[in-house]
């Protein structure tokens, strides 16, 4: 029997029993009750997911957080009402119950009631072991997709990708502004503010008019496409990839130019810059960036003018990457693909790292996923750790989501191995 055979009322038993065994760290129990349920299913009022339940099972007790157990001082009930404190062999039963869970296919980013992840709740209540365990399962799985998603496109299956576009499963990862969190296959909004995700691409956005305000750039559907608060990390990326005077830079995306601002005062030899959107490009004419001495712009989609770049055999001792709707495979296939005929010997690629900004366990995960996808694209990669600055309410006003959401950004400055 599988459990399109069995009837609803039972399986509404068996999905409790199989949440009630997973709280339990009742290991036996669930993989007998696994051999015909499902490890994905979801409580109907709290929408735990098993993995939640392991997870909540080991909260600390409200004791234990006025002892500084928990870093956040939150009290929450857990799966099995039980508020015992927990224990290393506790943390060791859960993270057997999660292991079981993920043979049998659980979801490691579905969202309960309170738009938490199972990482989430793990990371809140301070519970990092489980935490870890949670991101290497996002890891996989992401990294399992982006290998499908290549595949598919080296067997031409675009009749599969249709389907999976119609049914709004697109697994993409999008950066600066636009985070579509890493998914599992089953499309999961985990934007934080519980808004629907911005369905916004690089050709819709390109034909979009922009609104210049103070501090920031706003599409036509009020996405952010750049913001001030940045300045600080993008001044220390400049400071790391344009160590000295006299160097060749290419900028990817002038957005504000605050980037292009702070390669100016480095006195380059060459700063080429590429832009797609007329209304940026308009705003750099009248800026004054088309006449400085040293600055070349070139008009149109990285896709299309780094081929000519290329062609020209022009190499840059700097390079920047940081557009605005578009993919993680973007991202990817720049770094993979274009990188190594455009960089010089020693020479320094960095790129503005934002992919799944809006929730910590989306960007520890990605952060991994880059991290091998660079080391594949033979880049030996440094992580500066950068503290966000702070941010009131009145920052994200009028933007149609908030794109960052964390204290900490992860700045990668790239070099080719050997
Ligand atoms: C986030 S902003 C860059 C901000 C910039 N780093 C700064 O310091 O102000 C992204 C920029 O990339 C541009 N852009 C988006 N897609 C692009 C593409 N495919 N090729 C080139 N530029 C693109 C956008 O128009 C926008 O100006």
């Amino acid at each position: 029997m599988n459990a399109e055979t069995v009837p609803e009322a039972d399986l509404d038993v068996q999905a409790q029993s199989i949440l009630l065994a997973a709280s339990h760290h009742n290991i036996e129990s669930l993989r007998t009750l696994l051999r015909t349920g499902s490890a994905s299913v979801q409580d109907p009022e709290t929408s735990f997911t098993p993995l939640h339940a392991a997870i909540a099972a080991c909260e600390p007790s409200a004791d234990d957080l006025i002892d500084g157990g928990n870093p956040n001082g939150h009290v929450n009930g857990t799966a099995n009402g039980d508020h015992s404190s927990s224990t290393e062999s506790d943390v060791e039963a859960a993270a057997k119950t999660m292991r079981l869970l993920f043979q049998n296919g659980a979801i490691w980013n579905d969202v309960d009631s309170k738009n938490e992840t199972p990482g989430c709740l793990a990371l809140r209540l301070g519970l990092k072991d489980l935490y870890e365990i949670m991101v290497d399962a996002g890891v996989r799985a992401e990294m399992l997709l982006n290998r499908l998603d290549e595949y598919e496109h080296l067997t031409g299956n675009d009749d599969e990708e249709e389907e999976d576009e119609e049914q709004g499963s697109d697994e993409e990862t999008k950066d600066h502004g636009q985070v579509d969190a890493p998914s599992n296959g089953q499309q999961q909004d985990l934007n934080d503010d519980g808004e629907e995700p911005s369905e916004i691409n690089n050709e819709d956005y390109l034909q979009s008019s922009l609104r210049f305000q103070d501090g920031r750039i706003l599409d036509s559907a009020g996405n952010g496409v750049m913001m001030a608060w940045e300045t600080d990390l993008i001044k220390r990326s400049v400071d790391l990839i344009v160590p000295r005077s006299d160097l060749r830079v290419l900028n990817i995306g002038h957005g504000m130019g605050i980037i292009d601002t702070f390669f100016q005062e480095k006195a380059l030899s060459a700063h080429h810059i590429i832009e797609a959107h007329n209304g940026v490009l308009e705003r750099m004419r009248k800026d004054g960036w088309y006449d400085k001495p040293n600055v070349t712009v070139h008009e149109g989609r990285w896709q299309d003018v780094v081929p000519k770049i290329l062609d020209q055999g022009v190499l840059f001792d700097a390079i920047y990457f940081d557009t605005f709707a578009e993919d993680y495979k973007a991202l990817r296939d720049f770094f993979s693909d274009c990188v190594i005929g455009l960089l010089n010997d020693g020479g320094k690629f960095s790129f503005f790292n934002g992919l799944g900004a809006d929730r910590q366990i989306c960007y520890d995960v990605y952060g991994k996923v880059l991290e091998m996808d660079l080391f594949e694209a033979g880049f030996d990669t440094e992580w500066d750790t950068v503290k966000v600055p702070e941010m009131d309410k009145g920052e994200w006003e009028g933007v149609r989501r908030r794109y960052w959401s964390l204290r900490e950004y992860k700045l990668p400055t790239c070099e080719f191995i050997g």
